[in-house]
Order: structure tokens, then sequence, then C-alpha cells
């Protein structure tokens, strides 16, 4: 009887192990933890003490127990035994007040973990100063199980160290997603206000369980429709749902609303009727959303409306929406984000020129949201001119989770390190140090869809993980932040970890280099960005074109941003700018970013240009063959739902990687008339097949698949 018990029991769990898992969970998976680390986290976890705000930290720690300890622990006002986890803020200290006297330092949203003894009882302290804080901690506490960490003698004080950390949805009210790879909006307007369904709380937790404390719902192309009472309605819903989980609802607003839904003839933000406007919208929404987050606006950038069209500046339009908004606390994310159709000037220095002279005149609840890099999102850029530029302006870093310029999200590009490259960029200027010590925000574009998965892949799911992540402290590296993610995500088991981090870490240079290596950027095929266009010039707009960026002819290849040519080396700090000014100095990662050069430049490496350009290209290409060849031998340890997707994935982006390469090659070949290097396979088709791919409904690109708009 016994033996089959056992057998039974071992069914059981072996059925449960092999049982397909679709990513829904995330890595909130909770499943169940293995002898010997089961029992010591049960003698850590024996009951939850919690005051009644904290119910809904302690639900969640409920439920971590349950599927990862079997363990249903009491929950009680006080402690009564050994083990006990204690859930604690100023208000409901008790007997524990000595203890959190160092509280004051971790802001409202930090918190700390310690093992503590009281009246001879072991208990493990989760201490905020707000129910948030203590959520946050839960959170963090779990991870440690998650990750297998002890919890004997603990000590941990975290408090995030960027107090705006955002994600962007760039979701439509059709609910289509601009640049979205995952599916569609998991805004369902439709059914808001009266429909809040269960995803929408699952969003809220997994974004609160990695810090991130904002949610900006709509697009930055925004429809005015979104500020109207009907849809905010739908948006106060989505806000109740989100504020237990310390997430704060944001609105893109599109400039010319007053026009649009408020009937007036102007949106010029020194006209009285157009701030009255907007000064009753605020109230409007606060009454609404109490909590409201505030407004993000993309103006006078490709299209859209702005303060520039009524001959006045970007501080007069953001300080008009700041003077609404700041009676009740809430803060305009103004964005920097501007080149013009009607100039000459390069694209990458406008930003600069327009804001810069602007640094001084911004109220203080505005935040001047810049992007990585001065182009777009691409897999590489140096970092933004504009950080450390502004010092009188508080700054927001964007970065893309979603990947627009980097494969969608059938690639497994991890981002980690492109984010920790962008945040530990060193402005040089007056001492202003890294990106990361220079900003107030950070905001991703969203990559979340109503995907099963959320993300498109199991492996997206990772940068909505690293970004919160970095977010809340940009000190972390991204290789530990993927170690923790592929051991939440999928297993414990070193032989799984070490190959698949290893694999993660490298993967974003791969897509460099299959993509656009040594500085080159924006090859992407015009409108969609999916697969290769190099050769694709024409258009109302030179700089939404390949031939502008690359600038390759019979001489050589690369945009001259030196002196000689754009200037725009000139835009940062020395010692900076005399580095990149310079090609013998500048980094081969930016060199044809910032300068122009024979195809038999001599690189480091002896080679020439051309050839090292090849040598790349098919460097990235074997990266990713590398990786499939990897994953193959994980089998045993993923169940086989995630296993083939990656796997099928994995193939997919290494025929795409070849794509990119035989295309790129092709094309610059054409130009460069240089033979391959010795033992690189030539393309596999002729450049005109190349040009002759037609991807017309290729997603993300709503509306405009056919004529590109924007680029
Ligand atoms: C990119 C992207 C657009 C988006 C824009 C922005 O250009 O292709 O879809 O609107 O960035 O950040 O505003």
């Amino acid at each position: 009887m016994g033996l089959r018990r056992t057998a039974w029991v071992c069914l059981l769990i072996c059925a449960a192990s092999a049982h397909a898992e679709d990513g829904y969970d995330l890595w909130l998976r909770y499943r169940p933890i293995e002898a010997p680390w089961a029992g010591h986290y049960r003698s850590f976890a024996t009951e939850v003490v919690a005051a009644p705000g904290a119910n809904l930290a302690a639900r969640e720690l409920l439920r971590g127990m349950a599927g990862m300890l079997y363990a249903t622990p009491m929950v009680s006002s006080r402690i009564t035994r050994d083990g006990a986890i204690v859930l604690r803020t100023p208000g409901s200290a008790g007997d524990l007040g000595a203890n959190l006297n160092d509280l004051r330092t971790l802001g409202p949203e930090g918190y700390l973990i310690r093992s503590i003894q009281v009246h001879g009882r072991r208990a493990t302290l989760i201490a905020a100063n707000s129910d948030i804080g203590v959520l946050h901690g839960a959170y963090g506490l779990m991870r440690l199980m998650q990750t297998r960490q002890p919890l004997e003698a603990l000590n941990l004080r975290e408090s995030p160290r960027i107090p705006h950390r955002i994600l962007d949805h760039w979701d439509n009210l059709d609910g289509t997603i601009e640049r979205g790879y995952a599916g569609a909006s998991i805004w369902n307007w439709q059914t808001l206000p009266d429909y809040p369904g269960p995803r929408y709380a699952d969003y809220a937790r997994a974004c609160a369980s990695i810090g991130i404390n904002g949610a900006v719902l709509n697009n930055v192309n925004a429809d005015a429709i979104s500020l109207t009472p009907q849809y905010l309605e739908k948006a106060a819903a989505l806000a109740r749902v989100f504020r237990p989980y310390g997430v704060k609802v944001y609105l893109s607003a599109r400039f010319t609303a007053p026009i649009e839904i408020g009937g007036l003839k102007s949106a010029d933000p020194l006209d009285e009727a157009v701030r009255a406007w907007w000064r009753n919208k605020a109230d409007e929404i606060y009454r609404t959303i109490p909590d409201f987050g505030g407004f993000l606006v993309k103006a006078n950038s490709e299209g859209q409306p702005g303060p520039q069209d009524y001959g006045r500046s970007h501080a007069d339009g953001a300080n008009m929406l700041a003077t609404a908004l700041a009676p009740h606390g809430g803060i305009v994310m103004w964005r920097a984000f501007v080149y013009s159709a009607h100039q000459n000037e390069d694209r990458a220095k406008q930003a600069y020129d327009e804001f810069v002279p602007l640094d001084g005149q911004f109220d203080a609840n505005v935040l001047l949201q810049v992007k990585n890099g001065a182009i777009d999102f691409q897999p590489r850029e140096p970092g933004h001119p504009l950080f450390g530029a502004m010092p009188k302006t508080p700054l927001m870093l964007e970065v893309q989770i979603t990947k627009e310029y980097l494969g969608f999200a059938t690639h497994l590009v991890y981002l980690g390190p492109l984010y920790e490259e962008a945040l530990r960029f060193e402005t040089q200027r007056n001492g202003a140090g890294s990106i990361a010590k220079a900003i107030d925000g950070m905001a991703g574009v969203s990559n979340i869809g109503t995907m099963r998965n959320w993300t498109g892949s199991q492996f997206d799911q990772a940068n909505w993980y690293v970004f919160g992540r970095l977010a809340w402290n940009p000190e972390l590296s991204s290789r530990a932040i993927a170690e923790e993610w592929v051991r939440m995500t999928f297993s414990n088991d070193n032989r799984f970890v070490a190959p698949t981090v290893a694999m993660m870490m490298g993967s974003r240079e791969a897509a460099v280099d299959y993509m656009t290596p040594l500085g080159l950027a924006h090859l992407m095929a015009a409108g969609h960005h999916y697969g290769p266009g190099p050769w694709q010039g024409g258009g109302t707009r030179a700089d939404w074109t390949p031939p502008y960026y690359h600038r390759a002819d019979a001489d050589g290849i690369g945009f001259d941003r030196s002196m000689t040519g754009s200037d725009a080396a000139s835009q940062y700090a020395q010692p900076l700018a005399a580095e990149f000014e310079d090609p013998k100095l500048t980094p081969e990662k930016y060199l044809l970013w910032f300068h122009h050069l024979s195809w038999d430049y001599p690189m480091a490496s002896g080679r020439t240009l051309w050839d090292e350009l090849v040598i790349h290209y098919s460097r990235g290409v074997e990266y990713v063959r590398e990786m499939r060849r990897t994953w193959a031998t994980l089998t045993p340890y993923v169940d086989s739902e995630r296993y083939a997707e990656t796997s099928a994935f994995l193939a997919i982006q290494e025929k795409e990687a070849r794509w990119w390469r035989d295309a790129c090659i092709a094309y610059f070949q054409s130009i460069s008339k240089r033979p391959l290097p010795a033992g690189y396979a030539p393309p596999e088709h002729t450049l005109a097949e190349y040009e002759a791919i037609f991807t017309p409904y290729a997603p993300g690109n709503p509306g405009w698949t056919a004529a590109p708009f924007r680029h």
C-alpha cells in the first residue's frame, strides 16, 4: 500500500513537472521548491503576521507559500511561534518599534527585511513606510526563495534610486498597439469600466513585483478621446485595480485636445481660454482619478501638434500643462524626441539644439523624457548628448522594451546589456557622471499584449523584468538580473541556468552584429522596420530612409558627425567630444555613427573596415546558430511548450539573421566592390531578390503599412 501511494505521488509530481507552461505566470510562477530548500524555507514561513493594511502582501505571501512550499502558514495579528514572517509599517509597529527606527531613509516605496528575535522567537521582519513598501518587501523575500538563497541572518535594505519607473503603452483606443508584437492591447476599452477583468490585476502584480510604479495607458501618438469623461471613467477603473499595487495611471495628452474635444479654436499655450480648459480638465481628471500621475506628451514631433504650431516654445507648452497639474501633484513628461521635417540639420543633433537653450525654463513638475540615443531605439546608439547637458531640468531616460528595431518578439535579444550600457554611459559633463546619475525617471515602451505569455515570446518577458529591476536599482548588473529571471521563470538547475544566462548575455551584441554593426544604424526596412532595407531611399523624408544613415558610396561608409560633417560629436562634453571627433579614438562600436571611412580603413584588428563589416555580420549569425545548439541541449530542464516555442523562434531568428547578413552584404558589396574575406560565404541570393522581399502586413505598424508615415 505504502509503495503504491509513493508511486502515485511520484506520478502526480512527474505529471505536474512535465505539465506544459504557457508563460502566463511570468516570473511569479511559485512552483514547488525541492528538498532540502523546501524544508529550510518552511521553517521561515510558519505564520504571516499582518496588520490589516498589509492584506495584499499577506495574500501574496500565502499564494507563494502554497505554491512553493505546499504550506498554508497561519495568518495572525501577533507572533505565536518560531518562523513567522512579520509585516510592519510605522502605524502597526507595536512592540517592534525599535526595529523600525531606520525606516526613514527608505522613502515611501522601500523596505527592509531583517531576521529578528521577538520574546525568544525567531522571525523575519518585512518593514516599510507604507503598505506598498511592505508589498515590495514580500516580493523581495519570495525572490530569495525563488532563487534559492538562505533566509538566515537577513539584513536587507532596498529603496528605489529612480523615483519614476514607468511603462509607456503605445496602445491605441481601437485595441491595436503601435510597435506591439504581442497581440492586441490588454486594455479592453469596450468593457471598461464595468468589467475590470482579472488580467489587469495580474498586470499590476507583475509590475509591482519588479518595482514599476506607473503606467501610461495610451499611445504617445495620442487620441484626444482618451481625455473625454467617458474614457476617463475607464482609466479610473484601471487605476482602482492598480492602486493597491502602487502603480499610478498616466495618460498621453494630445496637444490639440482643447480643439478636438473642447470646441476651442486654438490650442495656443498662452491663450487664456486654452489654459483654463486644461486647468478644468486636470480638475476633472483628479475628481475621477485622485492619484492620477500626469501627462506624457509628444509634441511637434513626427506630425504631432505642439506649441510651435503657435509660435511658442516647448517650455511654454509643457508649463501650461504643468500649471494645470501642479495643484494636484501631477507631473508632465515632455518628450525630447523631436526632429523637424523642414530642417536639413542632422537628425541626431536636433533635440539637443532645441532643448538645451530651454534649460531652466521648465516648471518644477516637468520632466524631459529623452530616448537613450539621439536617433531612435537602435540596436546600439551612443548615449544621448542631452543627458548631463540640462542641469536645471529633471530628465527621464526612455528605452524601448518592445523590440521595434531588434527583430520583434521572435528574436531572442535580452535587452539588459543595452539598458546597462545606456545607464552607465559616462556623460563626462561637469562631473555629472553616468546617465543613471543624471535621471529622475525611467520610461520603458511596453512589450505587453493580449498573447497568453504577455510579451509575444517567453524570453521577451526578461526584458520587462530587467527594465523594472534596473529602474529600481541601476547599479544591478544585467547579468545578475538575467540569472535571477532565469531561476524564477524556468529552473534553478545550474545545468540550465549557466548556459541560458550566457546565451542571453551575448544575444544583444549578436543582434547588433547581424543588423547594424560598427556604429551603423537604421538599416531596417521602411515603416514597419521588419528585416533589412539598406537600399530603400526615396519617399517624403530623407531622414526616414536607411541611405541617410549609412551613407555608403564608392569611397566608404558611415555618417560623418565630426567637424568635417554634421559636427554632432561636439554636442558631447570634453573629453568625450574629442574622442568621438577622431576615428582613431572613437570606440569601434560607434565608429560609423561618427565617421565616414574608406572601405579599406585599417581597423584595430589589422583588417580593413570592409572585411570587419563582413566578419561582424557573419559573427552575429554564428551566435544565433550557437544559441540554437545550446537550447537543443536544454530539453530536459524545460517544459515542452516553452521549449518548443523557443526552439521554433530561434529557428526563425537564425533564418532572419542570415537574411539580414546576406542582404546587407549583398547591398554594401554592390557599392564597395570588394571581395568577401577568405572563408566567408557569399550571400545566398542576389541583391535584387532581397530587394524584392515585401512585407505588407508586418505587425505593429497600424494604418500606414503601404505608405510609411513615420520612421
Ligand atoms: C519611433 C517609432 C514610432 C513612434 C516614435 C516615437 O519613431 O517608429 O512608431 O511613434 O518612435 O517614439 O514617438
